[in-house]
């Protein structure tokens, strides 16, 4: 018996201790084997990243337990390693190839790094991942992720990932939810490969090569985005049945064509439908008005017929409706006056050529933006839009628009952005303008402007972006101009409470066209406005954080900022540059060209953070100020056909970010060209004209030469080529300063973003932030704060 009964506690008890202790030694040795992974992963990326490194350097120095690490999570019991969060790294080179070594990983983030070459077999094998980011990286190659079935987030956004999704869809489909594929180079067709994704909410399949048919599935998701694609057919109205969950449909840009079924109503929750950019024609289908939770429509860029359905006019939460670039021609359709719930409201590209003020449009008290560029009004500006008190941003650009501009303008308080320019506008500048204190962009560039510029611009506190390039302004340069954007801090803190702002298709070429002059720190803005991350680069701007870099006077630092330009070229504008000039500390660019500016350049010019300094074509004397040398950030330097003097300035030599340079036809210079250096990198062509000048690497003209080719081309012979005759000769050059709309490309917002004032509960921001359920851009949108008076991000 006894022995039955020590039997028994042998045969029950011992074992289940045996069993517990092997678990706890079976535990700890998996975190054992786990940190083991975890620190050849750290000898390996330390072994790929030299210099930079992230904090996964840290791991193992305070603690020896990996759970307590930068970036490693465990499970609850603190067994096992199962989460990795590498994300922002600064990694660059391959994917680690033993994460499958870590058995009990769920969660990996490799978002935001540079690692580059293709997923490796060893990731695929990771078969209990749930989260796969590996966002933001120049990861490439055909995607075979049928090992990852229990995957429910993956995120393969912006890469250069390429082939079909058939060899991973419908293989991961089982548990997935979220799904980003957006920002890739697939391509080939997308209308089977997620029937059987049963889970799937969130589909972004934006900004690759997708061709052939839309898959009719999407009505089922929460959102669904295949916008900048080939996509092609028509939509058909058995996509949207009774079922439709969506709140998010964005199908723009792309080549769509037929009717828009009216069966979207059947959409009953949907809250921003985008059609931009495709071939759509018939009427616009009435059947919107019933979904009463629309607010955002865009159905720019298409051939829709000219009916407006009144029924739209029964959606209460309407805020922003586009509606351009449908060639309606004619008349301003009345019904546009009636939309009172509306808050932006964009009309641009549709040859209107009259019917302002029979739309009754300027009694839309509730609009904050209103775009009505590239139309064929013509007639004076309407002046009964300075009723529009709660206007931030007008836009009348590319219109046949004559007469003055209203003095009335001046009391649109909130007005942040005010573009009149390619117009034929004549008359002088009203200085009721300088009441806008709000006014962060004035662009009048482009018209027949004459007087001088009224002095009360410089009350324009907010003012970092003023364009009246190519006009006929005369007189001086008024002292007052240079407290223009002295201040701009209360108009990006009130745009930092209140996300105001509204970011379209439409809207990306706005911000395109008020950024870009020449100017090479937004000709970076440029190049990646056409990859679509307008969105965020125009929030930033907004709310005054910079996104790019200036050297700050005295520091040898540079810092993100937000800076302005100054653009005046193309005038008549004559007399000094005023010395007050250094006070402009937010300027990056200064364009002064082809006016008739003269005495010498004040040395205070030397105190701004300029990146480009043009003032080419006037008649600036005397010597070249030094003080330019202090200007460490100076990429573009004209100061071609001007009369300075003196010595040639060999200690801008220093400036080592010099990447244009050009002192032409200054025939009174003389000196010698340093042979080494950053002046050394200039070709002849910097420094045609001066007779005076020698360089110990080429042949500048020499007078007592005779004249060659290159001398009756350019040289200073003739008195009238050094001080050509305006208008004359230089059509072409405008194209080049002004910003143009042609961009060709238009960009199709994944989803437009929308928020408002205080008031109005930030409704749009909010929704559009919950449907994605996913930090948007976090990085971007955090650490707003201010330095000296400047915005600092
Ligand atoms: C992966 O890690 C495990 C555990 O550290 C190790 O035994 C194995 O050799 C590694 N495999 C490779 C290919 O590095
Ligand atoms: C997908 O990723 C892109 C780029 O990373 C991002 O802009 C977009 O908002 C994401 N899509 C969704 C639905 O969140
Ligand atoms: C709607 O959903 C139900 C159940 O979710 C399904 O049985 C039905 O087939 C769906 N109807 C359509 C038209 O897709
Ligand atoms: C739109 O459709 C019309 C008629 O079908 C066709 O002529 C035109 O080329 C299409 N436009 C685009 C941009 O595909
Ligand atoms: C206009 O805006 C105000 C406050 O933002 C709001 O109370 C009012 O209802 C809006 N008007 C319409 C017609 O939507
Ligand atoms: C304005 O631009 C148009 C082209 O869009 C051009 O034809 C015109 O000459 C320009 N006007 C002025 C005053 O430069
Ligand atoms: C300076 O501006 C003029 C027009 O005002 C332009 O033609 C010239 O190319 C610019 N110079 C440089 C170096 O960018
Ligand atoms: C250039 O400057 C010199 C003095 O430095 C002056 O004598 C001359 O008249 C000026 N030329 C022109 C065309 O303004
Ligand atoms: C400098 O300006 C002159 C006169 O406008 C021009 O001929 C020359 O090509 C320019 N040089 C460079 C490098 O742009
Ligand atoms: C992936 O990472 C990026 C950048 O860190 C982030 O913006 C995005 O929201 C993440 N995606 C998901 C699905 O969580």
């Amino acid at each position: 018996m006894l022995e039955d009964k020590a039997n028994s506690w042998c045969s029950t008890v011992i074992p289940f201790l045996i069993l517990i202790t092997a678990a706890t030694a079976v535990s700890t040795s998996s975190l054992d084997r786990d940190k083991e992974v975890l620190l050849n992963l750290k000898s390996f990326l330390e072994k790929q990243n030299r210099v930079n490194r992230g904090r996964y350097s840290e791991w193992n120095q305070r603690s020896s337990n990996p759970c307590d690490w930068h970036g490693i999570f465990c499970s609850p019991d603190g067994a096992r390693v199962n989460g990795i969060d590498l994300s922002e790294s600064k990694i660059s080179g391959e994917i680690f190839k033993n994460f499958s070594a870590l058995t009990a990983l769920q969660h990996l983030d490799l978002s935001r790094n540079t690692l580059s070459s293709v997923i490796p077999d060893d990731l695929n094998r990771c078969h209990n991942l749930l989260y796969l980011n590996l966002s933001h990286n120049i990861l490439g190659g055909e995607l075979k992720l049928t090992g990852l079935t229990s995957l429910g987030k993956l995120d393969l956004s912006t890469n250069r990932f390429l082939g079909e999704v058939k060899l991973s869809f419908p293989a991961i489909c089982n548990r997935l939810v979220v799904a980003n594929l957006s920002r890739n180079n697939f391509v080939g067709r997308i209308d089977k490969y997620f029937d059987g994704c049963w889970n799937l909410q969130y589909l972004d399949l934006s900004s690759n090569k997708f061709t052939g048919n839309v898959w009719t599935g999407f009505a089922r998701l929460v959102e669904f985005s295949v916008s900048e694609n080939y996509v092609t057919g028509p939509v058909p109205s058995s996509t949207f049945s009774k079922n439709c969950t969506l709140r998010g449909l964005d199908l723009s840009e792309n080549k769509f064509h037929g009717e828009f079924p009216g069966e979207i109503s059947n959409c009953k929750n949907l809250v921003i439908l985008n059609l931009w950019g495709n071939n759509f024609t018939g009427p616009i289908p009435s059947e919107l008005g019933s979904i009463s939770t629309l607010e955002g429509l865009l159905l720019g860029d298409n051939r829709f017929s000219r009916m407006i359905p009144e029924s739209l006019l029964n959606l209460k939460k309407l805020a922003f409706l586009d509606l351009s670039k449908n060639n309606f021609g004619g008349q301003v359709q009345e019904i546009f006056g009636r939309f009172r719930q509306l808050k932006s409201l964009v009309l641009q590209g549709n040859s209107y050529t009259n019917g302002l003020h029979s739309s009754g449009i300027h009694k839309l008290k509730n609009i904050s933006r209103l775009d009505l560029s590239y139309n064929k009004f013509s007639g004076p500006l309407p002046a009964k839009i300075s009723q529009m008190l709660n206007l931030k941003f007008l836009i009348l650009a590319y219109n046949q628009f004559t007469g003055a501009i209203p003095p009335e303008y001046g009391e649109l308080s909130q007005l942040q952005a005010l573009d009149l320019s390619f117009n034929r506008l004549t008359g002088s500048i009203p200085p009721a303008l300088g009441n806008l204190k709000s006014l962060l962009w004035l662009m009048l560039a482009n018209n027949s402007l004459t007087g001088e510029i009224p002095r009360e611009l410089g009350y324009c506190s907010s003012l970092l972006w003023l364009n009246l390039a190519n006009n006929q302004l005369s007189g001086r340069f008024p002292p007052e101009l240079t407290n223009m954007g002295r201040n701009a801090t209360p108009t990006f803190e009130s745009n930092q409470q209140s996300d105001q702002m509204i970011v379209g298709p439409s809207e990306c070429l706005v911000a395109k066209r008020l950024l870009t002059t020449d100017y090479s720190p937004f000709g970076f803005v440029y190049t990646i406005l056409t990859r679509k991350i307008c969105r965020s680069i125009w929030d930033r701007l907004l709310k005054g954080c910079g996104f790019f870099q200036v050297c700050v006077r005295g520091s040898p630092v540079r810092e993100n900022l937000v800076s302005g330009y100054l653009q005046l070229s193309g005038n008549q504008l004559s007399g000094e540059v005023p010395s007050d000039i250094g006070k402009m500390q937010h300027l990056s660019v200064l364009h002064l060209g082809y006016n008739e500016f003269n005495g010498a350049l004040p040395t205070e010019i030397g105190q701004l953070p300029l990146l480009v300094l043009n003032i080419s074509r006037n008649k600036f004397s005397g010597q070249i100020p030094m003080e330019i040398e202090n200007m460490k950030c100076l990429q573009n330097l004209d100061l071609s056909h001007n009369n300075f003097s003196g010595t040639f300035p060999t200690n801008f030599n220093n400036l080592n970010e010099l990447s244009k340079f050009n002192i032409s036809f200054n025939p009174l210079i003389a000196g010698r060209i340093p042979g080494i250096g950053q002046l050394a990198t200039f070709e002849k062509e910097s420094y045609l004209g001066n007779p005076r000048l020698h360089s110990p690497l080429f042949k500048l003209e020499d007078p007592t030469l005779p004249p060659s080719n290159l001398r009756d081309e350019n040289g200073p012979k003739s008195e009238k080529r050094v001080f050509p005759a305006k208008q004359t000769e230089d059509r072409f050059w405008w194209k080049a300063l002004l910003m143009e709309y042609g961009c060709g490309m238009v960009f199709g917002m994944v989803i437009l973003y929308v928020s408002f004032r205080k008031v109005q509960p930030k409704w749009f921001f909010t929704k559009v932030e919950a449907m994605h359920q996913w930090k948007i851009d976090q990085s971007l949108k955090r650490n707003c704060s201010r330095g000296g008076g400047r915005i600092i991000c």
